[in-house]
């Protein structure tokens, strides 16, 4: 079973994988990323932090997520194993949604298109989802220097991004309210994860 874990940057998304990292310990899971740890994942870091090019930079996500599902994603899921991913698909679909604006006329289609002979769809999605504001407080509170897409405009964006998305695909989104106790996130995470998977 494929789960991934979504939100805007700062909702607390590290902090609730770490926590299911003991808390399903039992059932043994394999926890996966996107952007990876291969190199492909490194040259998106990379890409990121010059800012190369949208385009460029979509491309590189892409790559990288072509050699996470082949590398890590399908061997895992071949084993039966559950896999749990930090970020996935959807943050293309949302992030890149904002950074293709004027180079890409549907940068969502454009993405799915590309992907779609040869990804693995999520079973399940978690959105964590936070106010705006909240966000950016915990992201400069944590980091010195920040991406560019951390800033108001672009998170905002993308969190519409990602409630549309939760609006086509109501049955794979399970949105959490990431303003709530983060012991509470991570029980009610762990026991959705559990009651799907018997
Ligand atoms: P990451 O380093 O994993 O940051 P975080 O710890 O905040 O998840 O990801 C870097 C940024 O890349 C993050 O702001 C989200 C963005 N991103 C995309 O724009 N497209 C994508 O396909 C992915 C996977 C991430």
């Amino acid at each position: 079973m494929l789960v991934t874990i979504e939100g805007i940057d700062g909702t607390g998304k590290s902090t609730l994988i770490e926590g299911l990292k003991t808390e399903l310990a039992d059932l043994n899971p394999v926890f996966t990323r996107e952007p990876g740890s291969s190199w492909i994942g490194g040259a998106v870091r990379r890409g990121i932090k010059e800012e190369i090019n949208p385009i460029a930079e979509a491309l590189l996500f892409v790559a990288d997520h072509a050699v996470h599902v082949n590398t890590v994603i399908r061997p895992a899921l071949r084993e039966k194993k559950l896999v749990i991913s930090d970020r996935y698909s959807d943050s293309r679909y949302v992030y890149q949604s904002k950074t293709l604006k004027g180079y890409i006329a549907d940068p969502v289609k454009w993405l799915k298109d590309m992907q779609s002979e040869w990804t693995v769809v999520p079973d399940i999605t978690f959105l964590l989802v936070l106010p705006v504001e909240e966000s950016l407080r915990r992201i400069n509170a944590e980091r010195e220097s920040t991406e560019h897409f951390e800033s108001d405009g672009v998170l905002r964006e993308v969190q519409e991004n990602y409630m549309k998305l939760t609006e086509e695909e109501p049955k794979r989104f399970v949105i959490v309210d990431a303003k709530k106790d983060k012991e509470e996130i991570l029980k009610f995470v762990a026991s959705v994860i559990r009651s799907k998977i018997v």
